[in-house]
């Protein structure tokens, strides 16, 4: 009997490619690549020429934090795609400051299938690691990796589709500016990701609002595109999404955790109308008995706290199954809560 073959998940291919490029390297070396990859991190940014600059710093990033980026795309993405009209699939992509390419992987994760992608980046090193992780990937095979720019003089070719992830907080405002603006003038969405620090969450603001002001509406995390209802300085929006831990990950950081919590802010906005999310989940749900307490992000432009309690029936079911960054309620969920 012959069974149906079903293609490795990117997720999968991925985390093995990555694992793959460490063999042979003795792990101290990696360790080492790793460390001062961190210390220069904890520099001074934006930097005047690229942080990335030969293989052993691309192969440290690579394996170190690329699992990590990738995750959280794919956590953005997810709420994205579940806020798009019904068969809208991005038919191109563009990743800019796209490093080794974790963004062109979580899109082919959450759309499969190839379509034109073109990754941009200023750092050649981690364009030439980025194709080489890419031939694992039959989705991103075709894929164009271009040295470019984040400048004034950068231009963006019209696209579905722009994925910054992780790169905001590498620029100056201008370059900020300057992106944001090119990201606009050539996509249907937009999707920026950045850490989940306060100064994550005051670079995507600062976005979200400049890209409110060239006419997008906000698909995700927010159910509405009026103004954010956090006060500046208060608290920062932020999300959380877990990473399988490599052999990597515990020689540098210790501990025996098989897994990570990375923590990222991130905004999607579209051309097009989207239909964003009634409220969504902006803690971790605390579960009493008998009872779930819900942090919400509301449509009327409020943070709220809602106990959904048995007396709810299939809500409390659907709550206690709810997570941090859940939309609220469940698409099919009828809302009973008064
Ligand atoms: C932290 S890495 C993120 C890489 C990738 N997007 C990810 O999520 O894993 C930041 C990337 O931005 C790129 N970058 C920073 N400043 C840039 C600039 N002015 N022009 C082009 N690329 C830039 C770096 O070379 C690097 O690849």
């Amino acid at each position: 009997m012959s069974h149906p073959t079903h293609p490795t998940p990117p997720a999968d291919l991925l985390r093995a490619t990555l694992s793959g490029l460490l063999d042979g390297l003795p792990p101290k070396q990696a360790a080492g690549a790793v460390e001062r990859l961190i210390a220069n991190y904890r520099g001074a940014t934006p930097t005047d020429a690229p942080i990335l600059r030969d293989r052993a710093d691309v192969v440290a990033y690579a394996a170190y934090r690329m699992p990590a980026t990738f995750e959280a795309v794919r956590s953005a993405l997810a709420a994205f795609a579940d806020a798009v009209p019904e068969g809208w699939v991005p038919g191109s992509h563009v990743d800019v400051g796209g490093g080794t390419g974790a963004a062109t992987w979580a899109v082919t994760d959450t759309w499969e299938g190839a379509r034109p992608v073109t990754v941009l980046d200023w750092a050649e090193p981690a364009l030439a690691l980025g194709r080489e992780i890419a031939a694992a990937n039959p989705a991103l095979r075709e894929a164009s990796w271009q040295r470019s720019r984040i400048g004034a003089a950068l231009t963006i070719e019209s696209t579905d589709l722009v994925t910054v992830s992780y790169v905001l907080n590498e620029l100056d405002e201008a370059g900020r500016t300057a992106l944001v603006d090119a990201a606009a003038a050539a996509a249907q969405a937009v999707v920026l990701v950045e850490a989940g620090t306060p100064a994550g969450y005051a670079r995507i603001i600062e976005a979200r609002d400049r890209l409110i002001a060239a006419g997008f509406h906000i698909a995700a995390p927010c159910p509405h595109s009026a103004g954010c209802p956090i006060v500046p300085g208060t608290d920062w929006c932020h999300f959380s999404a877990r990473v399988s831990r490599s052999s990597l990950h515990r020689q540098v950081k210790g501990g025996s955790l098989p897994y990570e919590d990375e923590k990222f802010s991130y905004v999607a906005a579209t051309r097009f109308p989207p239909a964003p999310a009634p409220a969504r989940v902006v803690r971790r749900p605390q579960i009493r008995k008998g009872q779930v307490l819900l942090d919400l992000c509301e449509t009327d432009e409020q943070l709220r706290r809602t106990t959904v309690t048995k007396r709810h029936g299939d809500l409390y079911k659907a709550a206690r199954d709810a997570d941090w960054g859940d939309a609220w309620p469940p698409f099919g969920t009828q809302e009973r809560t008064e």
